[in-house]
């Protein structure tokens, strides 16, 4: 097969792809400053297809932002916005049981997933109520979560290997289910979500066979063998391209990756594991859905988001809480798309540490489509009042 390089306008990497299919698009120019400009730029060039149904794209501001529009007041949603922090949600959790239980009930993930927008009907977006881990559960891995300890999943590949594994893709079906109820039942102005985790924070998982203090095994396993973590990175590649275009073809608008852990990275390991099996998946799915705006998240990544957001062919980029906005306004390409980035535990605080995080946000980002969301997932224990307080102060921004 013919080797392509891949096209970059910002700083060039040399990084050879096998699949020419794949190579992405180069979307953004390196940053430059002039917004309005950039901003009109970025609308001429944006692909129209299948999909890209612009009447409907007016009446959500989710998806006009990812389409970059810029939207006054920013839309807003929240990470792991259905979640332990709403009582609604606890007391459907407890009659099923166990967490698995619960996404697996397609009427009940449904219910779940429309919970927030119930309680907080100014939220722009329903995320799909799953996991990243169902992909480890479709390739073949047992899932369960342990009680104060987190997921596990068996056999862990630090000690076997993937053809140990019985592949399982009928494990992803109900998902799909799930996100046709919600669909039916969403209102028009607001996005549903699907959403997958990235290879590499998947791997991670998947060689640990848990949560892993650094992700030291994985890190590890990639240095010296390499054959072996490239086959790990490749399958969860493909099985998630499966999963995320059985989402968008059940009813998902927008599509989020998590790699919740791409900050435990060095650079030229973040360039292979991260970057590169990103863009692969992300050109991949532009080619079969090229209407579907994809954000990547790339959490911890700091320095290296610029060159992320230039070379992974994503459409918008989640900041986590630790990103100065600011910075990030000047070092991402002009009318790219950017989301977050409150710190879920000013949200846990509330009062003046609040309104004062909140203000930042929304002034750093004023000029280039934003979508306010938290840098994390919400916290447990953050109150119901100050999630409502933060929502009016966004939605009371224009
Ligand atoms: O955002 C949403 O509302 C949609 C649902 C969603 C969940 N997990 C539901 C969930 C999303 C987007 C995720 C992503 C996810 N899952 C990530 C990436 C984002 C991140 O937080 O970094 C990761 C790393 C996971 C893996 C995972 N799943 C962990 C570490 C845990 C916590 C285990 C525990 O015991 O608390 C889960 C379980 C999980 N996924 C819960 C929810 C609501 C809690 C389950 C419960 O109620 O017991």
């Amino acid at each position: 097969m013919r080797a392509t390089r891949v096209p970059c306008w910002g700083k060039p990497t040399g990084r050879l792809l096998a699949n020419p299919e794949a190579a992405p698009k180069p979307r953004y120019p390196a940053a430059n400053h002039n917004i309005n400009s950039s901003i009109n730029i970025y609308k001429r060039e944006k692909r129209v297809g299948p999909g890209d149904d612009s009447l409907t794209q007016g009446a959500k501001p989710l998806l006009a932002v990812l389409k970059g529009e810029r939207r006054d007041p920013p839309p807003i949603w929240q990470m792991r916005q259905a979640g332990r922090y709403l009582p609604e949600y606890r007391k459907l959790r407890e009659e099923k049981g166990s967490f698995l239980e619960l996404v697996y009930d397609a009427d009940t993930a449904a219910e779940v997933t429309l919970q927030p927008l119930r309680r907080f009907p100014q939220l722009d977006a329903a995320i799909l109520f799953s996991d990243i881990l169902i992909v480890p559960f479709a390739i073949g891995q047992n899932l369960s979560f342990v009680a104060g300890e987190g997921p596990r999943l068996t056999p862990p590949l630090v000690q076997s290997s993937l053809d140990d594994l019985a592949p399982f893709p009928a494990r992803l079906d109900p998902i799909y289910e799930t996100v046709r109820k919600v669909r039916a039942k969403l209102d028009a102005s607001k996005t549903l979500i699907g959403f997958a985790g990235a290879p590499w924070t998947v791997a991670t998982y998947m060689v640990a066979g848990s949560g892993s203090r650094e992700q030291a095994e994985t890190r590890r396993l990639a240095y010296l063998d390499p054959g072996q973590f490239t086959a790990i990175i490749e399958r969860i590649g493909e099985v998630t391209f499966d999963y995320l275009s059985g989402q968008v073809e059940a009813g998902a608008e927008a599509i989020q990756l998590f790699d919740s852990w791409a900050g435990s990275l060095a650079p030229a390991e973040f360039e292979r594991w991260v970057i590169a099996p990103t863009a692969q998946l992300v050109a991949r799915l532009k080619a079969r859905h090229p209407g579907v705006p994809l954000t990547g998240f790339p959490k911890g990544a700091g320095g290296k988001l610029g060159a992320y957001a230039r070379e992974s062919g994503v459409d918008a980029i989640g900041l986590d809480e630790t990103v100065d906005p600011v910075w990030a306004n000047q070092e991402l390409p002009a009318g790219m798309p950017v989301q977050g980035n409150l710190d879920p535990l000013a949200l846990v605080a509330g009062g003046e540490p609040l309104k004062s995080s909140v203000a930042r946000i929304l002034g750093a980002l004023a000029g280039r489509p934003h979508i306010f969301n938290l840098g994390h997932g919400i916290l447990q224990d953050t109150p119901i009042a100050h999630v409502e307080e933060l929502i009016a102060s966004v939605k009371g921004s224009a």
